[in-house]
C-alpha cells in the first residue's frame, strides 16, 4: 500500500521472507491446474480478517467484513482508532478492523470501522451503489449500516442505530423497487423494507416463514429471494418455495415440495442463483414449468457458493465436504466467492470456529485471498474472447431501459483443438 520508499525494519523482511516462502507456493499451486481447467493464483497471503462477507461495489473495491466479536482480528483499525462497545461479547475495547476494502487495481488492503456485529448480516447494493447491510447479531440485530463507495480511501461504514422493526440474524435482503426489502431472520417470520418510508412503515408477516422452519433446527435460514419477470418474489425456505406479491403481501403461488424434501437453506446450506430467463416475456408463467429438475452433483457439498460467470457458466466453489482438490486452501464456513470485473473469482474466508484459531484445530481461520480464473481467460484464448465496446463501463442505466452492448473479438475462432 505505502508508495514513498522506506528501510525495511527487522520483522517486515521476516514477513517478506513468508510472502516469499508463500509465493513459492503459489508457483505450486498455479502449475496444479485445476480438474475442469482454469488458475488458481494467491493474491495476499494476510487480509487481516477472514472474509466471512464479500461485495464488490462500483468503485472497484471490494467490502470485506467477519464478526465483531471474534476478538481481536490481524489488522489495527486506522489512526490508532479503537472501538468502544460494552455490548461486545469479547472484546469491550478493540482496536482492529472488522472489516477491510479491496482494491482490485492496486490488490492492497485498507481497514474500514464497523461498529457492531455484522455476524450473518444480509444486505445488496442499493440504485446509487451503496453497499447497505442490515441485521446481525448482538448489538448489530436492528442497525443498517451504509457504505458509500468513494475513489480516495475517505469512505467507511455509516452507521444506523435501531433502524430495524425487528432483530433480523439471517435473514436475506433483495431490491425489488430502489429500496431493499428484508426476508425473516432468525425467528422472525416477517419481511420489512428499508429505508422506512415516512410514517407507518413497519414490519410484515409472512405465515411462510413459520410454517417451514422446523423448531428444532431453525432449519429456514438465509432464505433464497429472488425477483421474478413479473414483478413477484420467488422466496424458497426450508424445502418448498411460495411466489409472493410483496406488495400486497399475498402469496400468488405456493411450489410443491422438492423432491426427497430434504431442507436446502441454513443451516442444512446449499447455495442457489438464478439462471437465465430466456424465452420469457413480461409475466409469462414458466416457473411453474422448470421448477425442481434435479440433477446430481460430481461431489457432496455444503455451505458451498455458486457464482454465475460471464460465459453462462455457474461456478459451484467452496463448502465441506468437498474432495474437489483444485485449490489446496480449505474453504469451510464462512468463506466466499465473488465475481470480479475482469471475469476472475475472488476467494477467500474460512473460519468453523467461534474465534480466531490458527494452531491446534484441524480447519484454521483462513485471512488468504486467492483468485481463480476460469479457463475462458486462458491467454491462449485472447483472440476469441470479447470485450464490450460500448457502452462504456460505469454508463448509467435506468430500470427496464433497453440496453444494447456491442462487443468485439479478435478472431471468430482459433485453433481450439490445440488446448
Ligand atoms: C497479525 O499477525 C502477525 C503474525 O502473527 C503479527 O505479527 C501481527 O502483530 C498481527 N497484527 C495484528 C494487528 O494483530
Ligand atoms: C401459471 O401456471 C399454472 C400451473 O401450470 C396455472 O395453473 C396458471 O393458470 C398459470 N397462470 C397464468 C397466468 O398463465
Ligand atoms: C484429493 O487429495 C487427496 C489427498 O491428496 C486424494 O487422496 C484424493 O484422491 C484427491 N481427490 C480428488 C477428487 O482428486
Ligand atoms: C481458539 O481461540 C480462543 C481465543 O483465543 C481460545 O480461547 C480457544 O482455546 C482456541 N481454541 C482452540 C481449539 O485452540
Amino acid at each position: 500500500m505505502a508508495t514513498t520508499p522506506t528501510p525495511i525494519p527487522a520483522p517486515l523482511l521476516h514477513y517478506l521472507l513468508i510472502l516469499l516462502l508463500l509465493l513459492s507456493y503459489q508457483q505450486h499451486i498455479l502449475t496444479l491446474a485445476a480438474p475442469g481447467g482454469g488458475k488458481w493464483n494467491l493474491l495476499l497471503s494476510n487480509i487481516g480478517v477472514s472474509a466471512m462477507h464479500m461485495q464488490l461495489v462500483n468503485s472497484d473495491r471490494v467490502i470485506i467484513f467477519d464478526r465483531t466479536d471474534f476478538g481481536p482480528s490481524n489488522i489495527s483499525l486506522p489512526n490508532n482508532q479503537c472501538r468502544n462497545d460494552p455490548n461486545d461479547l469479547t472484546l469491550k475495547v478493540d482496536c482492529t478492523a472488522h472489516s477491510v476494502e479491496y482494491d482490485v487495481a492496486s490488490n492492497s488492503i485498507r481497514p474500514l470501522n464497523v461498529h457492531t456485529d455484522v455476524w450473518c448480516s444480509s444486505g445488496s447494493a442499493m440504485p446509487d451503489g451503496s453497499l447497505m447491510q442490515t441485521g446481525g447479531f448482538n448489538d448489530g440485530d436492528r442497525n443498517v449500516r451504509v457504505y458509500k463507495p468513494c475513489d480516495d480511501d475517505s469512505c467507511d461504514w455509516q452507521e444506523f442505530d435501531v433502524a430495524l422493526r425487528q432483530k433480523r440474524w439471517y435473514a436475506t435482503n433483495i431490491l425489488p423497487d430502489g429500496r431493499q426489502i428484508i426476508v425473516g431472520g432468525r425467528g422472525q417470520f416477517s419481511y420489512e423494507f428499508y429505508p422506512k418510508k415516512a410514517g407507518a412503515d413497519q414490519s410484515y408477516n409472512l405465515p411462510f416463514l413459520s410454517q417451514t422452519n422446523d423448531p428444532r433446527i431453525e432449519n429456514n435460514l438465509y432464505p433464497f429471494v429472488f425477483l421474478n419477470t413479473d414483478g413477484n418474489l420467488f422466496i424458497f425456505a426450508n424445502n418448498r418455495a411460495i411466489l409472493f406479491d410483496y406488495a400486497n403481501g399475498v402469496v400468488v403461488r405456493n411450489y410443491p415440495t422438492i423432491p426427497g424434501g430434504d431442507p436446502r437453506s441454513y443451516p442444512s446450506s446449499g447455495s442457489a442463483v438464478l439462471l437465465p430467463l430466456r424465452d420469457l416475456q413480461g409475466g409469462a408463467n414458466v416457473t411453474a414449468e422448470v421448477l425442481w429438475v434435479m440433477e446430481t452433483m460430481p461431489l457432496a457439498r455444503v455451505m458451498g457458493d455458486m457464482v454465475l460467470l460471464p460465459n453462462g457458466n455457474v461456478l459451484i466453489i467452496n463448502g465441506a465436504s468437498s474432495a474437489q482438490n483444485s485449490s489446496s486452501i480449505p474453504r469451510m464456513y464462512h468463506s466466499t466467492a465473488i465475481l470480479l470485473r475482469d471475469g476472475r473469482i475472488l476467494v477467500s474466508g474460512s473460519n468453523p470456529h467461534a474465534y480466531y484459531n490458527f494452531t491446534g484445530v484441524d480447519f484454521p481461520t483462513d485471512l488468504t485471498m486467492e483468485t481463480f480464473s476460469p479457463d475462458y481467460l486462458d491467454p491462449r484464448l485472447v483472440r476469441v474472447r470479447p470485450v464490450i465496446v460500448s457502452p462504456a463501463s460505469h454508463s448509467q442505466i435506468g430500470y427496464g431501459q433497453q440496453l444494447v452492448i456491442n462487443f468485439k473479438a479478435q478472431a471468430e475462432s482459433i485453433e481450439v483443438l490445440s488446448l
